[in-house]
């Protein structure tokens, strides 16, 4: 199936791992050694360009390159991108600018995660996003193709996955659908794992998963922070963890994508002086905690100049550097967007500003909140 040189990228990418610190647990190393990656790439993969106007992606087929340099392409510790805007690679005729919806995440990444999950021999696994398929196949070759179930949203992204997997030789559950509504057939799982991001922790997965097994997800906002939640359900309908300091950004799971922005009025709204300085919002954890403040909200600018946007109110908010010193901000519409961003940081800036794995989730039946500490802490709510 796969030619001699191939097996000898795939060990070098396995050791690769290990030395760069990705893979600790042997189980994955035989995986990686034997799962062909190239396979999973397909015929066509976008290569992103960036431009004044932002970023471009190329569309680049095995063809325009050769085997060799395509197959060094897969073994490289890379992501590649081979969907934008529901646009695949192997479809697209011209540059397209866009944000990627589908991708063969970097080996490094897939594998870290699959650990960080706890996922080891004996488990049965959930996976939401199947993306080309290579993670699931990589579960099948440890947990064996009935341990392994892979859900994914986009129908040509499902079909070329099946493909692949069925090629490197595995026969996983594949599922075309909503990850949000799990997969109840195969219920309960002892892991689930995300690799794309939520807002908050959908409803099935926490009774498709059983008591005492582990959620393990991206999670992203409508201002574009990242966080790594792991959670571990407890008996009593409930599930905790922290987030891992990990730091992963994935596409967000496509329901949970933010609402097209509507037009911001220049100028607009009651000006004050701002008790905190914007630029806080540059910094990761910064704007993961504004995004705790003011999860509907949407993020333009960066700086001193920030605009938040709430597109189904209409409210908003625009900082500015004030020539006399400090900042001011200008906010208009029912929510006051930057009051909520700035009692969040300021709560967190109290606390001596602790980098996201202080933080963490709560899941309960009425209620999903991130707490700073632990779950008796300052706590915000999630938009479940
Ligand atoms: C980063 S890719 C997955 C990478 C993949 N696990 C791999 O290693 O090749 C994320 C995938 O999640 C899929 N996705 C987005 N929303 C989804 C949803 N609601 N349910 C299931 N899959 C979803 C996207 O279509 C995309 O293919």
């Amino acid at each position: 199936m796969t030619s001699p040189p191939t097996a000898r990228l795939r060990q070098a990418l396995a050791r690769r791992l290990v030395t760069d610190d990705y893979l600790h647990d042997m189980g994955w190393m035989e995986a990686v050694e034997t799962i062909p990656r190239e396979v999973f790439l397909g015929e066509a993969i976008f290569r992103p360009t960036e431009t004044e106007s932002g970023t471009l992606w190329e569309p680049l087929r095995r063809s325009d390159v050769g085997d060799e340099q395509w197959t060094s392409f897969a073994y490289t510790n890379q992501t590649w991108v081979t969907q934008v805007g529901g646009i695949s690679a192997s479809d697209a005729s011209r540059p397209l600018a866009g944000s990627p919806t589908s991708s063969s995440t970097l080996p490094g990444i897939v594998i870290r995660m699959l650990e960080i999950a706890g996922i080891s021999d004996g488990d049965t696994v959930l996976e939401i996003g199947t993306g080309t398929g290579y993670s699931a196949a990589l579960m099948s070759h440890r947990l064996g193709n009935r341990a392994v179930t892979s859900i994914e949203y986009d129908p040509v992204v499902a079909q070329h996955a099946c493909e692949a997997i069925t090629e490197a030789g595995y026969a996983p559950t594949l599922v075309v659908g909503d990850g949000l509504a799990g997969y109840e057939r195969n219920a309960e799982y002892d892991r689930l794992i995300a690799t794309c991001s939520v807002r908050y922790i959908p409803a099935s997965w926490m009774w498709q998963v059983r008591d005492g097994g582990t959620i393990t997800t991206p999670f992203w906002g409508w201002m574009n922070a990242n966080g790594l939640a792991n959670l571990t359900l407890g008996d009593d309908g409930t599930a905790t963890g922290h987030f891992d300091p990990f730091e992963v950004a994935f596409m967000p799971v496509r329901p949970h994508t933010a609402p097209p922005l509507s037009h911001y009025l220049i100028g607009r709204g009651e000006r004050r002086e701002s008790r905190i300085d914007p630029n806080v919002l540059d910094d990761s954890t910064g704007l993961f905690v504004a995004q705790l403040g003011a999860p509907s909200a949407q993020r333009m600018g960066s700086g001193d100049e920030v605009i938040l946007l709430d597109v189904a109110t209409g409210s908003q908010a625009a900082t500015q550097a004030d020539p006399a010193g400090g900042w001011t901000v200008r906010q208009r519409g029912p929510l006051r967007l930057w009051d909520e961003v700035e009692d969040a940081v300021m709560t967190w800036q109290g606390a001596g500003c602790p980098p996201q794995s202080a933080f963490g989730l709560m899941v309960t039946r009425d209620r999903q909140y991130v707490w700073l500490g632990d779950t008796e802490g300052p706590n915000w709510n999630l938009p479940a």
